[in-house]
Parts: C-alpha cells; sequence; structure tokens
C-alpha cells in the first residue's frame, strides 16, 4: 500500500485543455509527482512532458501511446483526460493494468458504465473517483455544510446555470460532435445537476426542455427537478453565456455561490439573523488540488473510493443525466 513517504507517481492520458490545467495544479501538490503523460502523438507528448518537468529534477517520460503508459512501473495513478466516449475503455485498461484512476466527469455515458468501471475497481482493489473537483472546491463545501447543517432551515429551492456560447465550434470537436459525447448535458450539464442533486438528492420528477445544435446534439436545456416539498431549477447551454450562479434556499435562508459557482472563491449568506455576509476563500490553485488531495488521502489510507464523492454518487449522478437526456428527447423541441 501507498504510505505517503514518497511522492505518489501521476501518468496523465489525453493531452487536451484539461491535462494542462491540471497539470499545474499538479505541481502544486508535493505528495503528487507527474512522472508520465500519453498521447496519441509522439510530438505532443514530447512537448508536453518538456513543458511540465519540474526543474529536470523529475524526468516526466513521453509516451506515444496511452497503452505504453499504463505499462510504465512508476505510474500508481492514472488521470484520464480524453474525451467522454473514452472515458469507460480508457478507465477500464488502467484498472487492468493495476493503476489507480481519476477519470475526468462524466466517468461514462451510461449508468451501466459506471458499474462496470466501479465493480472492477473493487475486485482489482484499486482506488477509482470521477473527477468532479466542484465536491471538493471549499466554498461549494461550505455552502453544502450551511445547507446541511440547518442553517437554511428546510430546503425548497435550488437554482444552478451552466452555459457559454459553443455553437459555432467546429461540429467535429468533442463539444459537438455526437461520436464524441457532444452536447451541452454531458459537459457542463453535469454541474447544476450535481448542484442539485447533492443538496436534495434524487428528484420525484422532472421536466426537461430542448433545444438542438447543427449536429443533432443539445444546445441548450432548461431543467426542473421536483421534489415533493422543493424544486430545482437548472440550465445546461451552450447557446449563450449566463450567469453562471447557484444558489440553495429553505425556510431559514439562503446561499449563493457566485460566478462562476462551480469553481468559485465565495459565497453570500443571508439569513433573517445575520443578515447579508460574503465569505471568500484563498483558492489553492485553480481548484484540481482539491481532488488531487482527495485521491492522494484515499489512497494512503487503503480505501477504494471517496466517501465525498463515492462510485454510488458517479452511479447515480450519471442515472440522473441519462434521464434528463431521455426526458428531453421524449419532450420534443
Ligand atoms: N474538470 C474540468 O474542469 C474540466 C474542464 C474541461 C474538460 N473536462 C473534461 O475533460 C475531458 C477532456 O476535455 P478537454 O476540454 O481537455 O478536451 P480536448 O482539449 O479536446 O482534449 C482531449 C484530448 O483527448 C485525446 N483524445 C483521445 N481520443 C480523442 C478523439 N477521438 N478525439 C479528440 N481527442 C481525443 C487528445 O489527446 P492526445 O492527442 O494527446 O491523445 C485530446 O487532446 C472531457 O471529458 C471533459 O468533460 C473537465
Amino acid at each position: 500500500m501507498y504510505t505517503a513517504q514518497k511522492p505518489l507517481g501521476w501518468g496523465i492520458i489525453g493531452l487536451g485543455k484539461i491535462a494542462h490545467s491540471f497539470v499545474r495544479d499538479l505541481a502544486l501538490v508535493p505528495e503528487a509527482r507527474l512522472v508520465a503523460v500519453g498521447s496519441r502523438s509522439r510530438e505532443k507528448a514530447d512537448a508536453f512532458a518538456q513543458q511540465y518537468a519540474e526543474d529536470g529534477q523529475t524526468p516526466v517520460t513521453a509516451c506515444d501511446s496511452y497503452e505504453a503508459l499504463l505499462a510504465l512501473e512508476e505510474v500508481s495513478v492514472v488521470y484520464i483526460a480524453t474525451p467522454h466516449t473514452s472515458h469507460v475503455e480508457w478507465s477500464l485498461k488502467a484498472l487492468a493494468a493495476g493503476k489507480h484512476v481519476l477519470c475526468e466527469k462524466p466517468m461514462a455515458m451510461t449508468p451501466e458504465e459506471v458499474k462496470q468501471v466501479t465493480g472492477l475497481a473493487r475486485e482489482k482493489g484499486l482506488f477509482f473517483m470521477e473527477a468532479l473537483w466542484s465536491r471538493f472546491n471549499p466554498a461549494v463545501q461550505k455552502a453544502i455544510d450551511y445547507a446541511q447543517e440547518g442553517h437554511l432551515g428546510k430546503l425548497s429551492y435550488v437554482q444552478a446555470d451552466f452555459g457559454f456560447f459553443a455553437l459555432d465550434r467546429d461540429p467535429d470537436s468533442r463539444l459537438l460532435n455526437p461520436e464524441l459525447g457532444g452536447g451541452s448535458l454531458w459537459d457542463i450539464g453535469i454541474y447544476p445537476i450535481f448542484w442539485a442533486y447533492q443538496l436534495l438528492g434524487m428528484p420525484t420528477s422532472m421536466v426537461v426542455a430542448q433545444t438542438l445544435a447543427r449536429t443533432g446534439v443539445d444546445a441548450q436545456l432548461r431543467i426542473d427537478f421536483l421534489y415533493p416539498e422543493a424544486t430545482a431549477q437548472l440550465l445546461s447551454s451552450f447557446a449563450t453565456f449566463s450567469a453562471m450562479t447557484a444558489q440553495v434556499g429553505g425556510t431559514s435562508g439562503s446561499v449563493l455561490l457566485h460566478p462562476r459557482w462551480h469553481e468559485t472563491d465565495r459565497l453570500t449568506l443571508q439569513t433573517p439573523e445575520r443578515g447579508i455576509e460574503t465569505e471568500v476563500f484563498q483558492l489553492d490553485g485553480k481548484g484540481y488540488t482539491y481532488e488531487i488531495r482527495e485521491v492522494i488521502q484515499c489512497i494512503s489510507q487503503g480505501r477504494l473510493e471517496s466517501l465525498l464523492w463515492s462510485h454510488q454518487n458517479s452511479w447515480e449522478l450519471n442515472s440522473l443525466l441519462a434521464d434528463v437526456a431521455e426526458s428531453a428527447n421524449s419532450s420534443g423541441t
């Protein structure tokens, strides 16, 4: 078992946009060390490895295939940063190769696939977590604490939106290409849905309306989750920039997460007793450091899943995404 005596060796596969952001935060965590990067392109792997090798002290092995990275003994944890539709394939391959895995969101495109991956992780005795980084953001956590510790009374209202304009992107890009899991839902709708799920749990019913992009994937989704005594109003959009706020309210108060809420450093609590209070948090890096620390802590304690974002949480969130997609398609446009 890993014992935190020396930094844990990380390998990254899929050297796109998020891999660059992630690796900058990885460098801020002393218990982690980037040891290898894997790309389908030799040139890209070499350039990436060179860019992030820390002062030449830690050689970063550049692999021209993902398989080559999985074969390296020095890689203990693999961070999967490929498009959504290949997350399952590479999670299964990484686990089969004996690696712990942190896989970008969404970890799968169906709840059955979530079970397949998390089942293999348990069978192999390896750690697996979906990289739902907002779950570990300190301002988001504080808002959850206010809600769960009763400061807001009985919860009755949740709101969250996540929108940016992307309909002018290349139709072959992962955002719009159906073959790569395109559409706003699986890419960014996952965040508002996570927020409602985290605070209110599984809804009893939902109402979903969508518009479509020219490639046939969803362009925008208006999602209402209904609970016995609460409602959630959610927006996921590639058709507009949106306010990027999240709220939770109840019988005794409310919390607002400031833009961009999923990576925010501030919240505002409003209660009749306390008035309006804004709290600002000093973020460590861009905010990926928190999920990275969670992975390392879990592995050092021999845990196979996080208590904060468990396999069951991933399964339930994925089920909700699938239900929203089905509901959107059955309601027409
Ligand atoms: N947590 C966050 O804040 C956050 C932010 C953005 C994205 N994400 C997630 O991270 C994943 C990647 O997003 P991204 O924005 O980094 O995407 P991206 O810039 O398109 O990069 C994805 C990388 O995956 C590899 N890849 C493997 N098969 C591919 C294929 N068929 N087509 C295109 N690329 C392929 C490529 O790397 P090589 O050429 O090196 O093999 C590519 O550079 C997505 O699942 C997304 O949901 C998370």
